[in-house]
């Protein structure tokens, strides 16, 4: 192999998606063809409506129409387009165990070994396996033992080269994190195949920011990176409490630590704890290795920052039960946001799930607007909305869909910022105030509200680690 011609993703999600997005983008000489199981998923992504395509990115669906159709194509034909690819990249989700041994903690690697098994039967010749999921560390090793088995089995020239090459985009942020990365890391044995895939990130990425290693530091890197940010999150999710009772303000704290260089400001906005699929997952993936290779103290440690995490979201539904004199039944609260983050439709982990989970068992009545989350995505994280008549009821409170904050907040006792969109800065608190039920409140978990403005209008506020405002 000289060069990359044809490359073959599985798995057609955040990650897999906007990442063979952009690569054929940048590589208009190399085809690209985006496989998936899942039909009605690939169906969005072939849809004539680029307003349809199942993952919302800011600049992707840009990206896809000039792209779609020349070298980048969406599919569920998955064995001839193994047979045709170079370069098989692996993208499939690696969700936490339900059941069965390491359950709650462990990565669930079955859909990684289903594709390795396609792998290793359909391929042609030589082909470079590319573990762009986030695996356990040692996966590689899995990889290479299915792939190996199936050659010793057959007797025709398949070849197979693994390498590592974690992804480090962030969601909402996905086309400049993949155009611009801080880094490409490549982690691997077989120096020919690590300079193939150099090769393809060179077609935009600076050679000084591709950095090589061996399998298994890559593979831990990925888990490290995401466990070191979830850890700042939580880090100044407990300063926020501590503010909080001493009347300090989190904020000011957070500018005035990260203007030491050696702490930096990025990631230390307090909120209502992380979400998305990521974090948890990998931290929890973590603390499963460390048990597993008998260090309990090292696994401890990461432990606390998913304990600390679970904490903070609990803590900011008893505030609002408290601030609302002791009881939310039958009380209207408006939900502003409900993605994990601001720019994606994605509300897999969302702190907003169990927030409004803990808001409905208290039995408030609760109206949730987001920008971008559908309905039906909603009923899927909350379940059905259903009123107060029976016992046997999953809930107490019952939900609903608002088309507007508006009509959220119409007749509301209290506004509840959960996700930072950027429509949440400049609300009309003028014209808000008159439409909320007095006393109303406004919870900001986000710190992104106006709220010295909302107060002007004789709204309560409560705003997230601000002991001098609250
Ligand atoms: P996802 O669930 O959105 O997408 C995975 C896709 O793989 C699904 O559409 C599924 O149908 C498909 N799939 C599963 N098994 C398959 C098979 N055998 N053949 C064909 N298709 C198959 O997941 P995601 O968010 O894209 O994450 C994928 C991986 O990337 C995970 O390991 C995740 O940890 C990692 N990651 C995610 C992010 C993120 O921001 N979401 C960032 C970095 C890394
Ligand atoms: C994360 C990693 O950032 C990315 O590198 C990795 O590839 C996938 O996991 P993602 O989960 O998409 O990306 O978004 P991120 O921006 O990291 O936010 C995660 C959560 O932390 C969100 O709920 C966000 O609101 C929260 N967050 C982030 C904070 O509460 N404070 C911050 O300062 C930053």
């Amino acid at each position: 192999l000289e060069k990359i011609n044809n490359i073959c993703c599985i798995g057609a999600g955040y990650v897999g998606g906007p990442t063979m997005a952009v690569i054929a983008d940048k590589c208009p000489e190399i085809q690209v063809n985006v496989v998936d199981i899942n039909q009605a998923r690939i169906n969005n992504w072939n849809d004539s409506d680029f307003s349809n395509l199942p993952i919302y990115e800011p600049g992707l669906a840009e990206i896809v129409k000039n792209c779609r159709g020349r070298n980048l194509h969406f599919s569920t034909v998955i064995e001839e387009n193994i047979a045709l690819a170079d370069m098989i990249f692996i993208s499939v989700n690696t969700p936490v165990k339900k059941k069965g041994i390491g359950a709650g903690q462990a990565s669930d690697l079955k859909w990684i070994e289903a594709s390795a098994r396609q792998i290793s039967k359909y391929a042609v010749g030589k082909t470079i396996v590319v573990e762009k999921s986030t695996l356990p560390v040692k996966t590689a090793q899995t990889i290479k033992n299915i792939l190996e088995a199936h050659v010793l089995n057959t007797s025709n020239d398949k070849k197979f080269s693994i390498l590592s090459n974690p992804e480090f985009l962030a969601e909402g942020t996905a086309i400049n994190d993949l155009e611009n990365p801080d880094r490409v890391l490549i982690g691997g044995e077989d120096q020919d195949a690590i300079n193939l895939l150099i090769d393809v990130y060179l077609n935009w990425v600076d050679k000084e920011k591709i950095l090589t290693t061996d399998l298994w530091s890559s593979e831990l890197s990925k888990l490290t990176a995401n466990a070191f940010l979830a850890q700042r999150i939580s880090s100044i999710n407990s300063i926020s409490a501590l503010c909080e009772s001493t009347g300090a303000d989190v904020n000011d704290v957070a500018l005035a630590i990260g203007m030491d260089k050696r702490i930096g400001l990025e990631f230390l906005r307090p909120g209502p704890g992380f979400g998305g699929s990521c974090f948890k997952k990998d931290i929890l993936n973590l603390v499963y290795i460390c048990n597993h290779y008998g260090l309990y103290q090292a696994a401890k440690y990461w432990q606390t920052v998913i304990n600390l995490n679970d904490w903070q979201q609990k803590r900011i539904s008893k505030i609002i039960v408290e601030k609302l004199f002791g009881t939310i039944s039958g009380k209207k609260i408006a939900v502003l946001g409900f993605a994990f983050k601001a720019n994606t439709n994605d509300t897999r982990e969302s702190p907003a799930i169990n927030i409004c989970r803990d808001l409905l068992e208290e039995g408030s009545n609760l109206h949730i607007y987001d920008p971008r989350v559908s309905q039906d995505q909603i009923k899927m994280d909350l379940g059905h909305s259903q009123i107060i008549d029976s016992q046997n009821l999953l809930f107490e409170g019952k939900w609903e869909f608002s088309k507007s904050v508006e009509l959220a907040a119409n007749g509301a006792d209290a506004i509840l910022v959960l996700t930072d969109w950027e429509e949440f800065k400049t609300l009309d608190w003028e014209k808000l105030s008159k439409i909320m039920r007095s006393p109303s409140w406004l919870f900001d978990t986000r710190s992104i509200s106006n709220a010295i403005e909302a107060k002007s209008f004789g709204i309560n506020i409560w705003r997230l680690g601000d002991g001098a405002l609250n």
